[in-house]
């Protein structure tokens, strides 16, 4: 069985203050269970806060990026095995804010997959329309293009990522996918994976999840889990939403 995996995004918010408080509510608030698991990304400057914090919880902790190169001259890069080094477990490749902002190509995100894997690190990799690709029938294309790349670049190792679905459209905007369009999209990314070898690999939703809307979402065949953005910087709310 694929139990569910509900991480935290903090995207670039934070501070030591507000983050020791946060950290301290979800180490307290989150207990082990066999069917659930929650982690939270954080920004790296905050990757030894959130380890400290966390040892000792049920709480795991991930970076947001990672570099796509082992090791040498990359100024500003973070290596996979320095987030390995610090006993991180997880590192989100491909974010959408990442590909639009930070002109990441999929052949990128398919090297800094394999570059995390290869660490040791879990990859979470975000796949996700535009609203424009929806609004022209694109979806399926453009999820399926960019879980391909990955797919070469990992083969059957891609059985230790993580995949999340996170419509544009839906991230930050208050407009969610409904359960049935996220799982429409899910189903179609689940049988790729299968024709690869990995159709046992979590798919989460992302896209303005909340408590009030994750149990819906959760509740689908193919959803196992969900990558949370804004609601996860509320510690109730987030284990709220881990609890749905
Ligand atoms: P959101 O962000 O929950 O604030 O929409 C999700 C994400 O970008 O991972």
């Amino acid at each position: 069985m694929r139990g569910k995996l509900i991480v935290g995004n903090w995207k670039m918010h934070g501070g030591l203050a507000a983050n020791a408080k946060l950290l301290a509510a979800l180490a307290g608030g989150w207990r082990a269970m066999p069917d659930r698991a929650m982690a939270v990304c954080v920004p790296f400057p905050y990757l030894v806060q959130a380890r400290d914090a966390l040892s000792g919880s049920a709480v795991a902790w991930g970076a947001q990026d990672v570099s796509a190169h082992a090791a040498g001259a990359y100024t500003g890069e973070v290596a996979a095995s320095m987030l390995a080094d610090l006993g991180c477990r997880y590192a989100l490749c491909g974010h959408s804010e990442r590909r639009q902002h930070h002109g990441e190509s999929d052949a990128l995100v398919a090297a800094k997959a394999n570059a995390s894997l290869a660490a040791g690190v879990t990859p979470i990799v975000c796949v996700g329309e535009t609203l424009a690709d929806r609004e022209a029938h694109r979806t399926e294309a453009v999820v399926l293009r960019q879980l391909s790349a990955v797919v070469e670049a990992l083969g059957e190792r891609l059985r230790d990522a993580v995949v999340a679905y996170e419509p544009v459209w839906a991230i930050g905007t208050g407009r969610t996918a409904t359960p049935e369009t996220a799982q429409e999209v899910h189903a179609t990314l689940r049988e790729s994976l299968r024709r690869s070898g990995a159709g046992g690999v979590r798919l989460l939703y992302g896209g303005s999840v909340k408590a009030a809307n994750a149990a819906a979402l959760m509740a689908m065949p193919d959803v196992d889990g969900a990558l949370v953005g804004g609601a996860s910087l509320d510690a109730n709310e987030f284990l709220a939403i881990g609890l749905a």
